[in-house]
């Protein structure tokens, strides 16, 4: 059992991840019964993502081993698949992989036993980062029935964008998009409209403001810093305008004073570090769930 993007969830596994990490979060410290062993491969940088997992694993008492992808042998050119075959041999049950080609994971897919936790896959797909903030969103309105959702800037290049808007629109939410209409994505046409965003500031309970992701766009940002604050950023006087009880979001990191204005960041109506302490709670419900699929599959097997 992988989770790889959202599609590996069922609308039942989601509330299942849910209310799984709720209980976690309400609970203290989890020991699971057998000792597994996880490994943590970034390939690309991450604060969160990756200390979370971390967190989540220790809490659980898991063993890590350490991967350092500096130092592995990918270095000398072996590939993503041998040093993931090269894991499981050693005795590895589960890898949270973060690479920055899309869909790395087809490689790997129906070739290897361990199971595998998409950390974030080039402009793919983010499912972990998508799971904590479906459980931020249902932690302040529970339920996503009704609720307008707008999710605003880099659509193009976020793989955030892609796994929030996919699910939200599966739970029943109403999903738009606002921000520069040339950082559209056109896939995600489908799921929901490009709005104004003056106009989705004051009609939108949940506005999820995107990372400008300087590092995956070819020739630098078309904007400058004061003119995308200007033009898309949620400023104080724009903040004002937002529904009462409606909430601000980011996946982090914050570009400050570009996305969303500094002061705005630990605001009252921000969820911006609520999000990262869920991402802890969300990623031991994934780690606990995949673990549970392969116990179930083994006996299975055995039976
Ligand atoms: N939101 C997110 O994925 O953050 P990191 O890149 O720091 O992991």
């Amino acid at each position: 059992m992988h989770i790889l993007t959202m599609n590996d969830l069922t609308n039942d596994d989601m509330f299942d991840l849910l209310h799984t990490a709720e209980g976690y979060r309400l609970q203290q410290q989890q020991q699971l019964i057998k000792p597994y062993y996880t490994a943590n491969l970034f390939f690309e940088n991450s604060t969160r993502t990756k200390s979370s997992f971390e967190m989540a694993e220790r809490k659980f008492g898991m063993n890590i081993i350490s991967f350092d992808a500096q130092t592995a042998s990918i270095q000398k050119g072996e590939t993503l698949y041998d040093t993931v075959k090269t894991l499981e041999a050693i005795g590895v049950d589960v890898v949270v992989i973060r690479h920055g080609e899309d869909r790395y994971f087809d490689q790997l897919d129906g070739h290897v036993k361990l199971s595998i936790i998409n950390g974030g896959d080039g402009m793919g797909h983010h499912p972990s980062q998508c799971l904590l903030d479906l459980l931020t969103i249902y932690q302040e309105y529970q339920s996503f029935n009704g609720l307008t959702v707008t999710v605003v800037g880099d659509i193009q290049h976020s793989r955030v964008a892609r796994s929030n808007a996919m699910a939200l629109k599966r739970l029943g939410a109403t999903v738009q998009f606002a921000g520069p209409k040339e950082w559209m994505d056109q896939d995600l046409q489908q799921i929901g409209h490009h709005i104004d965003f003056d106009k989705a500031v004051e009609t939108s309970d949940v506005l999820m403001m995107l990372r400008v992701q300087h590092e995956r766009h070819a020739s630098g940002m078309t904007f400058s810093k004061q003119e995308y604050h200007h033009l898309y950023g949620l400023t104080s006087e724009r903040e004002k305008k937002m529904k009462a009880h409606s909430i601000i979001m980011h996946p982090a990191p914050v570009n400050r004073g570009v996305e969303i204005a500094d002061e705005l960041v630990e605001c009252e109506r921000s969820r911006i570090f609520k999000q990262m302490e869920n991402g802890v709670y969300v990623r031991m419900a994934m780690l606990q769930f995949v673990l549970q699929k392969r116990e179930a599959k083994k006996h299975e097997f055995v039976n």
